[in-house]
């Protein structure tokens, strides 16, 4: 990501009401064998709790399994939370009927891994566009024609003729994840989830991507929720970065604080490998510690990361789950490590 550093500087959110609350979300998958009898649940998300900001990109990392994409659909109401609330602007989304539903979703964009899958093949880019609108009740024509065009221009898909024939095969993979963006952004949403909204494209056209991303969030003050793989962009992405591991949060920092001290065992993993100046060293450095990721059905007692952690205390760490510990105004990690007494 060369020139990303440069072209993507950040302006901090403006620090109110947050835009969107979790408290205590938790979203559990039941498993049942031969199809009838239950075999327990896999604890896919278990009791996350964050504020997000108008205005603001936070990063989510962490392995393959610990939740993300559940904690995604969830904020999107695609999964109804099991347990805890989520509030939008102040209103308990958990509690919402379906009309209301239907309006909280039109304030919040989806953007996809896979564009080519997230777009109806048998429509064309105008119907694409035009859809949401209509299940959303904008009834005159020429609004919706107006809005089309001028979204598409916003994603830069131009020019416009050309592309609102054309059907999902005839675009590109950056121009299918340019019209993933458009329809996001038809009804003018106020979030933006976005789920590795740049892993399947050439690395030719991830920078336009997210550069296309932060350019809609400023002109539109939008927040912006980021789920990665890719270390290399979330600093010059995201104000803050929430590390996950086995379904819960486990340190929420600003970026700056998160890559210049990263204070959760599992971070300091994470985050060393993209973060030694020394490319001799990246060779030797593993992106994640060894040993296998907890079993979200069976999840270990205390801290989950404990079987894989090097700094455990046994007798504690094994056996109580760590708090959430605010270590200084930008970070708060969940890790016995911390605890003043200690
Ligand atoms: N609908 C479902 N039914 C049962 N289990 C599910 C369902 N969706 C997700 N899971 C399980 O929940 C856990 C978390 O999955 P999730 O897709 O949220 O992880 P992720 O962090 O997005 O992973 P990746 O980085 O690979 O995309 C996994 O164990 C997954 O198998
Ligand atoms: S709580 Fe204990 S096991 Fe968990 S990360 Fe901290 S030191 Fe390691
Ligand atoms: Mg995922």
């Amino acid at each position: 990501m060369p020139n990303l550093a440069v072209e993507l500087q950040k302006e901090p959110a403006e620090q109110n009401e947050p835009i969107l609350k979790a408290v205590g979300l938790h979203t559990w998958f039941e498993i049942r064998r031969m199809g009838f009898f239950k075999a327990g649940d896999v604890r896919a998300l278990d009791g996350v709790s964050f504020d997000l900001y108008q205005g603001e990109t936070v990063s989510i990392v962490g392995e393959s399994g610990c939740g993300k994409s559940t904690l995604a659909k969830t904020i999107l109401g695609i999964h109804k939370p099991t347990k805890g609330e989520l509030y939008f602007q102040g209103k308990n989304v958990t509690e919402f009927d379906k009309h209301e539903l239907k309006e909280y979703r039109s304030k919040v964009g989806y953007i996809q891994q896979d564009p080519y899958g997230a777009l109806p093949s048998f429509m064309d880019t105008r119907t694409i566009l035009e859809e949401p609108m209509k299940i959303n009740g904008i009834s005159s024509k020429k609004e919706r024609e107006d809005r089309i065009r001028q979204v598409l221009e916003e994603v830069k898909l131009a020019p416009i003729e050309d592309y609102l024939p054309k059907f999902p095969h005839m675009l590109s993979g950056g121009q299918q994840q340019r019209l993933v963006i458009a329809r996001a952004m038809i009804l003018e949403p106020k979030l933006l989830v976005a789920d590795e909204p740049v892993s399947m494209l050439d690395a030719s056209v991830r920078v336009e991507i997210l550069q296309l991303l932060q350019s809609l969030q400023r002109v539109h003050n939008l927040a912006i929720i980021y789920i990665t793989h890719d270390l290399s962009t979330v600093r010059y992405f995201s104000e803050r970065i929430f590390s996950m591991y086995g379904a819960k949060i486990i340190e929420k920092s600003t970026t700056e604080a998160l890559l210049d001290n990263p204070l959760h065992p599992y971070t300091q993993a994470l985050f060393r490998a993209t973060s030694d100046p020394d490319a001799e060293n990246l060779k030797t450095f593993k992106e994640v510690p060894a040993g296998e990721p907890p079993s979200l059905m069976n999840p270990p007692p205390g801290c989950r990361f404990n079987p894989r952690c090097s700094k455990k205390i046994k007798g504690l760490c094994d056996v109580e789950e760590p708090p959430e510990i605010q270590v200084n105004g930008d970070q708060i990690v969940k890790c016995w490590l911390y605890e003043k007494k200690r």
